[in-house]
């Protein structure tokens, strides 16, 4: 059986004026699969999550979501349609809770709603806290989220996007700024989203981490995608190491990866 698509754009473009922040963009995404996206500052990153999500309409070419056209669609109609994002700053209710944050996110998921109107069952409470545990924050519940160091900021905001029970989650820079060690709360949670068969497309510069964990991988450059492919192919190509890597970086990736596999 043919493998399903989860994300799949055709031509996609938005421009900012004369600025074509995104530029006839035609990428696939399957089912299950995890896509990094890298590429320097400025390549349209954000702007293509921006559009795939819903926040800013295409300006021209067409994306689909498991197979429907979604070129159309607002954020809330994506959201119910399962795709969960997070975003580059560690947005968040400042004033509120962990907790608080992660419940007013469940209310956006794929569920069903019994009522009309911002009310929250008793579900929707376990539900924040079973997300708010999976990344490692239930001691954190209570505390507001405007006196969190960054860590614990970012995964709040990654608790939200799990308490909505996405099929597709993005994420934009999830651990940049992070330490090693920080990091493997991310790269634990990936991969368990991972073997649940969520989608996931991930936009990081920290290279190690995007290569440990994605099948394949895209670069961007001046909203053009400029590369596709393993990661293998894209340390050894050359328009991506002049534009983006450095050949320094790259020496260093290629001895990493021919020795460990998948293990950042
Ligand atoms: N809302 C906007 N209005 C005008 N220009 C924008 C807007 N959003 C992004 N841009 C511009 O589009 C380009 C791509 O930005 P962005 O998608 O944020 O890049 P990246 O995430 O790859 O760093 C940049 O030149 C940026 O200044
Ligand atoms: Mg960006």
């Amino acid at each position: 059986m043919a493998q399903k698509i989860a994300i799949s754009c055709h031509g996609l473009s938005k421009a900012f004026g004369a600025l074509k922040a995104v530029n006839d963009v035609h990428l696939e995404v399957p089912e299950g699969t995890i896509l990094g996206i890298g590429g320097p500052n400025g390549a349209g990153k954000t702007t293509l999550f921006d559009v795939i999500s819903g926040i800013q309409p295409p300006t021209s070419g067409r994306y689909f979501v498991n197979g429907l056209e979604a070129t159309k669609l607002g954020v809330d109609r994506l959201c119910h349609m399962g795709m969960a994002r997070t975003f580059q700053a560690d947005a968040g209710f400042d004033t509120m809770s962990a907790l608080e944050n992660v419940r007013v996110a469940t209310y956006f998921g794929t569920g069903e709603r019994k009522r009309p109107g911002l009310v929250f069952d008793r579900v929707s409470k376990d539900r924040a806290f079973e997300a708010l545990s999976a990344v490692g924050l239930k001691d954190y519940a209570d505390v507001a989220v405007g006196s969190m160091p960054v860590l614990e900021r970012k995964l709040v905001m990654l608790a939200g996007a799990l308490a909505m029970e996405p099929r597709i989650l993005l994420m934009d820079e999830p651990v940049g700024g992070l330490t090693p060690k920080e990091m493997a709360t991310f790269i634990e949670v990936v991969q368990r989203l991972k073997r649940e068969n969520i989608t996931i497309v991930i936009i990081e510069h920290v290279m190690s981490f995007l290569l440990g964990l994605c099948e394949r991988i895209v670069i961007m450059h001046q909203g053009s995608v400029i590369f596709s492919g393993t990661k293998h192919e894209m340390l050894s190509d050359p328009q991506v190491v002049e534009v983006y890597l450095g050949s320094t970086a790259v020496n260093h990736l290629k001895s990493q990866f021919n020795l460990k596999e998948v293990v950042v």
